[in-house]
């Protein structure tokens, strides 16, 4: 890849003290930074983190130009590769404009609403299961606790492998993989996270690769053998190199985010009684021990509360692409090679699009709610690349809220910590520890 565009001097922003530039104020608080950009430059500024420059977009019309992207100048690839590229290469997400409307027509089909359905039954049975254990435990550290929860049901509902050595032994290398997206050091130092990160995914591919051929032909439901005979409509397929690095991305993409959502839901619930209330009595109304994605129609509640902490705590806080040609971008005019960031909280956050927009209120969400602008909620994106997997999502969110908030009263664990990791995804610094107390439905 070519070096960054460094001309961006004409745009409004600044560049911060030599050689580190703002990075350090960056990692103390991305949140206050970026609204200390907005404030101080509007809506599209220049900005210099991690040794790059970067365009920052906070606004809904830009955003919606840079995702739909129709004069197809802004590469995702480009944008995400030197992130993303080294661990997770030629995933969805780092694939541009032809070659990924096919890699995403074949994709499709496993994202299909009878596949959605397919993957329910699952969902449901071991959200009940986890929350079961919790409950039973009285308490538990939340975070920590649901991306493990989240990595059981993976390894069933994605990779088809039931719970056992197999699934744990898998689940171990994934972690691995993942720490190492969020590792300082990206050398291959004998022993340190990029390392075993690297060694992880070495493991994976292998283990992928060894399964493919009895997955292909073969008739289960999950994600991994639905991916292994999946064909566009014209009957294009997936060669076995591509499954594996598919499965591998679409593992990290749906890991971290949901557990993040998840978490930032529970937060603003535990500061919200009455909300916390409403979902309950809402819960308890359908009041089945068994759902499916039929039921959660009767769940509208639960759907709005969902939406807003993705409004107010996105998992996915920036939505990067590097422009492959000058282009214009709102009143100003951007070099070629230029990275360039929507900033998702920037959009969330606009007082024009959305009224006191720091407070959790899911009414903004009820039916018949107007929405400002078409772009001002983009927690899964938008575009050519918007998330396969947000119905995914979505769906297994609602599921495990359901029996979470049907089986448990959840209060804190002592005084509700405030603090927020922000990346790579929104974290509670103190793992939201919970105490969970059973309840009768009323
Ligand atoms: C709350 C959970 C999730 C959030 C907030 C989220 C957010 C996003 C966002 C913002 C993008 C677009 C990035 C861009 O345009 O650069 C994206 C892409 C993607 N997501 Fe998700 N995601 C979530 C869950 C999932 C799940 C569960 C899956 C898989 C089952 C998934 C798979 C993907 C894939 C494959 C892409 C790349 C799509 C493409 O490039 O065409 N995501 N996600």
């Amino acid at each position: 890849m070519r070096d960054d565009a460094t001309d961006l001097g004409h745009l409004p922003g600044e560049d911060g003290p030599p050689i580190i530039g703002n990075t350090l104020r960056f990692l103390r608080d991305p949140a206050a930074e970026d609204r200390r950009f907005r404030a101080q430059y509007g809506r599209l500024f220049r900005n210099r983190t991690f040794g790059r420059r970067v365009v920052g977009v906070a606004d809904a019309e830009l955003a919606e130009q840079v995702m739909l992207d129709r004069g197809q100048v802004l590469s995702s690839r480009d944008g995400w590769g030197h992130l993303l590229g080294p661990l997770f290469p030629r995933g969805l997400m780092l694939r541009d404009f032809a070659d990924h409307r096919r890699h995403r027509q074949i994709m499709q089909a496993a994202f299909t609403r009878q596949a959605l359905q397919s993957y329910c039954a699952d969902l449901d049975a071991q959200s009940r299961r986890g929350v079961g254990a919790w409950v039973a435990a009285g308490q538990v550290t939340f975070y920590p606790a649901i991306k493990s929860l989240l990595l059981e049901m993976a390894a069933v509902t994605f990779l088809g492998v039931p719970l056992g050595d197999e699934a744990t032994r898998l689940n171990r290398w994934f972690i691995e993989l993942f720490a190492a997206g969020a590792a300082a050091l990206r050398a291959p130092v004998p022993g340190s996270t990029w390392w075993r990160g690297l060694r992880a995914r070495r493991r994976l591919v292998a283990w992928f690769e060894a399964a493919i051929p009895e997955r292909r032909g073969a008739t289960g439901t999950d994600l991994f053998t639905l991916l292994c005979n999946v064909s566009s409509e014209d009957g294009d397929r997936f060669t076995d190199d591509e499954i594996v690095d598919h499965m591998i991305f679409l593992m990290v993409a749906a890991h971290d985010t949901t557990a993040s959502a998840l978490a930032s839901l529970l937060w603003y619930l535990l500061q919200a009684p009455d909300w916390a209330a409403r979902l309950a009595a809402e819960a308890d109304a359908l009041g089945a021990d068994a759902i499916d994605e039929a039921d959660l129609e009767r769940l509208p509640l639960l759907d709005q509360a969902l939406r807003e902490a993705l409004r107010l705590n996105p998992p996915v806080r920036y939505i990067v692409r590097r422009t492959v040609e000058a282009c214009p971008m709102g009143e100003h005019a951007l070099p070629a090679r230029c990275p360039v960031a929507v900033i998702v909280p920037g959009v969330h956050e606009d007082e024009a699009l959305w009224a006191d927009p720091l407070r959790f209120d899911p009414d903004r969400f009820a039916p018949g709610q107007a929405r400002a602008h078409k772009a001002a909620w983009i927690p899964f994106g938008g575009g050519a690349h918007t998330c396969i997997g947000m119905r995914f999502a979505l769906l297994q969110a609602r599921i495990f809220l359901y029996h979470l908030l049907r089986q448990a009263t959840v209060e804190s664990a002592g005084p509700l910590g405030q603090r927020w990791r922000q990346v790579p995804v929104p974290m509670p610094v103190d793992g939201l520890p919970l105490r969970l107390t059973p309840r009768s439905p009323s």
